[in-house]
């Protein structure tokens, strides 16, 4: 890509032997034989060369001017022996370099290419920086596995149209984060967003819930209500679990979607709103298609544009990343000393399987900061939902419980033996296929040999 630089400068003649210079190293060059010129030149350029002394205003001044244009350009100054003092003040107010005339266009060439190196750097220094901010993080929701990549480049494209995206995805995964998200990067942003959870409401309410009713409608319907759907006009509705809603409901969804209308209960108004509808669902609403509890029709217009959201355990790539966000958020909003995860920390986490997805980790992440207080989580701060796991055996694909060493396991079905045992060693001995003697060595080890040893005898 070739490169343009602007050359401000009053004096014809210098002025035509810069250009000569810069156009035979193949630059493209502009020229401006004023201040007010050069400013309506410099958002093309790649470099400016401005004299400080110009008629009208000055090179100083088109500096400042050119800043205030947001322009990232830089500029380089040109200026007479005996004013090096301008020239420093130009430095000072960002000018990236300057010239003492006369100079010979060897020192003109070093300093444009000084010049130009710089801002190639501070350029790329942006674009990674900003390719960074994009591969990682689209708003607040964090994710460099492909699929939340790919999530992220479906939410930038749908968001500005009205087109109804359904989001699929177990607990936890992010399904409401996201749907904010294409809220907030619509058009609609600054109108309502109303979320509805279709499994909270039962299902005799649901109706004046989300259609709202009018006075006298049923009893105790003592004033005029809208619903949620009236609420949310010219913004978006987030429907929740819709594999939830009743079929009656069923029905007058896909009247909303297709028609974009409806009735309040007790009321043969037929009222039109401009809602742009969000759904999700964790349970297979394929399944629900089959056995026919979701109605096909309402099905494919709410699937125009589906996201599915894979479970955290399918993109491990991204639990680090979610690991050192949370760290961060609670820095921010708890003031917590934490800093980041250690390599064996990060560990960790990879090796637990996630069944509350992010949500999880997030509480995990939190309850490691709050009961360890230090700057970095190690492994063994690290506290995992230790909730009871089936016992399987290990061909099952099973292994230890998360968190546990084998040493604790055994001690932990050893101290259940003894349990279930109400203390009776032999018995104890016996649950676990131990003599007496390898159960009392074990007890030894674990610091529970006792004098009652022989209780049990
Ligand atoms: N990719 C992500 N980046 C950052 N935070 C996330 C991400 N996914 C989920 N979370 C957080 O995890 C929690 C659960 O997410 P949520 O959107 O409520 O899941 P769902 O609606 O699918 O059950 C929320 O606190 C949310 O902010
Ligand atoms: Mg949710």
């Amino acid at each position: 890509m070739k490169r343009r630089i602007l050359i401000v400068e009053d004096e014809e003649k210098l002025s035509r032997v810069i250009e000569l210079q810069l156009v035979s190293a193949g630059f493209d060059v502009d020229k401006a034989g004023t201040g007010e010129e050069g400013l309506k030149l410099a958002d093309r350029a790649n470099l400016v060369l401005t004299d400080l002394r110009l008629p009208g205003m000055d090179g100083l001044e088109l500096l400042h001017a050119i800043h205030r244009q947001n322009s990232q350009v830089p500029v380089v100054v040109m200026t007479a022996y005996g004013t090096v003092e301008v020239a420093v003040e130009a430095m000072k107010a960002g000018a990236v370099d300057f010239l003492l005339k006369p100079f010979s266009l060897e020192h003109l060439m070093a300093v444009v290419g000084k010049a130009l190196e710089l801002t190639q750097l501070r350029d790329e220094n942006r674009e990674l920086k900003e390719e960074l901010g994009r591969r990682y993080q689209f708003d607040n929701i964090v994710g460099r596995s492909p699929a939340m990549q790919e999530i992220f480049g479906t939410i930038s494209r749908v968001a500005g149209s009205r087109a109804t995206v359904l989001l699929a995805g177990e607990s936890g995964v992010g399904k409401d984060l996201i749907a904010r998200a294409i809220h907030f990067h619509s058009n609609r942003r600054e109108r309502p967003f109303v979320k509805i959870n279709c499994t909270a409401i039962p299902e005799n309410l649901m109706e004046s819930e989300l259609f709202g009713y009018e006075k006298g409608a049923f009893t105790g319907a003592s004033t005029t209500k809208p619903g949620k759907f009236e609420q949310a006009d010219t913004g978006t509705v987030f429907l929740d679990e819709i594999g939830d809603v009743p079929p009656s409901i069923q029905v007058k969804l896909l009247r909303i979607l297709q028609e974009r209308e409806f009735e309040r209960l007790g009321s043969n108004k037929t009222r039109h709103i401009d809602v742009r509808i969000v759904a999700a669902t964790n349970a297979d609403l394929r399944q629900a298609l089959e056995q026919g509890t979701f109605r096909e029709d309402l099905y494919y217009r709410l699937n125009v544009v589906p996201i599915n959201i894979p479970p955290l355990r399918d993109r491990r790539e991204d639990i680090a990343y979610l690991a050192e966000h949370f760290v961060a958020k609670l820095a921010k909003e708890t003031g917590s000393e934490t800093r980041g995860v250690t390599p064996a920390g990060v560990e960790r986490l990879l090796g637990y399987h996630w069944p509350g997805n992010v949500r999880e980790l997030e509480n995990v992440i939190e309850r490691s900061v709050v009961l360890c207080g230090c700057v970095m989580l190690d492994a063994p701060d690290i506290r995992l939902d230790m909730s009871p796991q089936r016992p399987q055996p290990a061909a099952a694909g099973t292994f230890l419980p998360e968190g546990m060493t084998l040493d604790q396991y055994e001690q932990s079905i050893i101290r259940e033996a003894l349990k279930r045992a109400a203390g009776n060693k032999s018995q104890a001995a016996r649950l676990l296929g131990l003599t007496r003697n390898a159960l009392r060595y074990r007890l030894t080890q674990m610091g529970l040999d006792s004098a009652d040893a022989s209780n049990g005898a």
